[in-house]
């Protein structure tokens, strides 16, 4: 039998045929119109892997119906029912390779799972004696089991230079990830330039210390700061449309806004004696609801960030917001009885209704944490489920769109072993990769809703995580198995079977440099 080959994520249906195709200083690729992005993205990959010229030209519908000689032929298809939106055929002969899909998108996930089928050496320029660039032959239909699969990157506890989100943003793409979440304000830091509050990054992205890793009750006394301005951002986004990763960005309100009201303390209910937070944890003082200058900010704000984001969804946070100020603040007590509201509950789901009616004018929708259910559900929010599934549940059963993202499958900032004496200092908690391998975004949503969980997502919150080295090492390979748990059907996944697949896959993230933890089954 041929060994299965080392694809993560595993597709919905392979068959294996004889022989391989080889790739040589001849080979090239041609692209029907529309097929170009994955086209460009696979002759730098193979130029830089191969070190042969590798062109591309136009192909034409009558040479796709005839397979070209020494060719790899992109094909994109004319709304081909049988195949998904993002889905993609890979078919591998001896003497042409034909790729075919109804989007751009699908070209480029069939572009990734052939990148996957040849020799890891191929993730750096070539050396004497690699091993030749041979796909072996073989019949790919494939198509991802969600639409919504996720990174999320907390960049505000520490922030990660552009050049690491690239790269970041390069291993999403080899597993098939289409949404970056990017956490980009919080109690900690505000990280995002807006032109209208420019104290937001003077003031807002600064903190005075930082917890230290092994002890959280005891700073270091070094100051801490950073922001990326919106040319950055807007690199970020465009590299990562290059790779069909939509860059969703995360304002966090009515919480975790430390970093905003200390620069702009009018924002709170007191009014002044703000910081940026230099301890983790929650934070008490929050946006005042009851102050319509509050609103006013937050439009401008979320004007500019519409302005730089194309993505559908704005995520709004929403979570772990105390409402010990509003309790005691005149304004928001004179807003719950103006607006007939029962409890500063409902003053939460109001102001989020408020950020919704503005989002939703603007052509966008709003997303945000399961605490959005609380006093009551915005119209037409979408919800990330993460302190469980109930929220996502309860959700959807009431036809709202979720996106699962649970402590107990997804929270990748928990530790990855139960010997913790003998892992760097991480939050908490116990996820190891089989179990993250063995979540199932659809589970206990009743059947007849299941259409309205979008996908899931992995979460990297940064307090424990300094540098990039340990992003990578909370990471990966948890994030591959992650990727697998999103795109493949839960009765065509096998844990031992992605454990012997990770084993290979893992040399391809060693050639691309990936820092990642090696799981406990090789340590033995
Ligand atoms: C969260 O982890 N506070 C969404
Ligand atoms: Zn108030």
């Amino acid at each position: 039998m041929t060994p299965a080959r080392p694809l993560i994520p595993y597709p919905h249906a392979l068959t294996h045929d004889e022989g391989h195709f080889v790739i040589d200083s001849d080979t090239q690729i041609r692209a029907m119109r529309g097929a170009e992005p994955a086209a460009d993205w696979l002759a730098v990959f193979l130029r830089h892997g191969t070190g042969f010229p590798i062109l591309t030209a136009p192909l034409t519908i009558s040479e796709a119906e005839a397979a070209l000689d020494n060719t790899i032929e992109l094909i994109l298809l004319d709304s081909d029912p049988e195949l998904d939106d993002e889905g993609y055929r890979l078919d591998v002969m001896p003497d042409s390779i034909r790729l075919e899909a109804n989007t751009p998108a699908g070209l480029f996930y069939g572009a990734q799972t052939l990148r996957q089928l040849l020799p890891a050496e191929l993730e750096t320029p070539p050396t004497a004696g690699e091993p030749p660039a041979a796909v072996p032959c073989l019949d790919i239909e494939d198509a991802p089991r969600y639409r919504w699969r996720g990174l999320h990157l907390d960049c505000a506890r520490h922030m990660m230079p552009v050049a690491f989100i690239k790269r970041f943003l390069d291993w999403m793409a080899l597993h098939k990830f289409n949404t970056f979440h990017w956490h980009l304000t919080d109690d900690q830091g505000w990280r995002i330039e807006i032109k209208a509050y420019p104290r937001l990054t003077e003031i807002g992205s600064q903190r005075a210390a930082t917890p230290i890793p092994a002890d959280r009750k005891t700073l270091d006394g070094q100051p801490y700061g950073g922001f990326y301005t919106q040319d950055e951002v807007r690199d970020v986004i465009a590299y990562a449309a290059d790779r069909f990763i939509t860059v969703v960005p995360e304002i966090e309100m009515p919480g975790h806004a430390a970093a905003a009201l200390a620069s702009y303390p009018e924002l709170g209910c007191v009014g002044s004696g703000y910081q940026v937070r230099t301890f983790w944890g929650i934070e008490d003082d929050v946006f005042c609801a009851g102050n319509d200058q509050v609103f006013t900010f937050l439009e401008n704000v979320l004007s500019e960030v519409i302005d730089l984001f194309p993505s559908a969804f704005i995520h709004v946070g929403g979570d772990e917001c105390p409402k010990v100020r509003w309790e005691q603040c005149p304004k928001c007590q004179a807003a719950i009885a103006r607006e007939g509201l029962k409890d500063e509950h409902e003053l939460q789901s109001w102001f989020i209704r408020r950020m919704e009616t503005f989002l939703n004018a603007k052509g966008r929708r709003l997303i945000g944490w399961d605490e959005i259910l609380e006093g009551g559900l915005a119209p037409n929010a979408t919800v990330m489920s993460w302190r469980g599934t109930e929220g996502g549940i309860a959700a959807a059963a009431a036809g709202h769109d979720v996106v699962m993202s649970p402590m107990s499958h997804c929270y990748l900032d928990y530790y990855q072993s139960e010997d913790t004496d003998n892992e760097p200092p991480a939050i908490g908690g116990y996820l190891p990769i089989d179990q993250v391998y063995r979540f199932n975004p659809a589970e206990g949503v009743p059947a007849d809703k299941s259409g309205h969980v979008l996908g899931g997502q992995g979460n990297l919150w940064t307090e424990y995580m300094p540098t990039e080295a340990q992003v990578e090492y909370m990471a990966y390979p948890r994030a591959a198995a992650l990727a697998e748990a999103l795109w493949t059907a839960p009765a065509e996944r096998d844990y031992g079977d992605f454990a012997a697949r990770l084993n290979a896959h893992l040399l391809r993230l060693d050639a691309l440099g990936v820092r990642y933890r090696q799981p406990n089954e090789r340590e033995s």
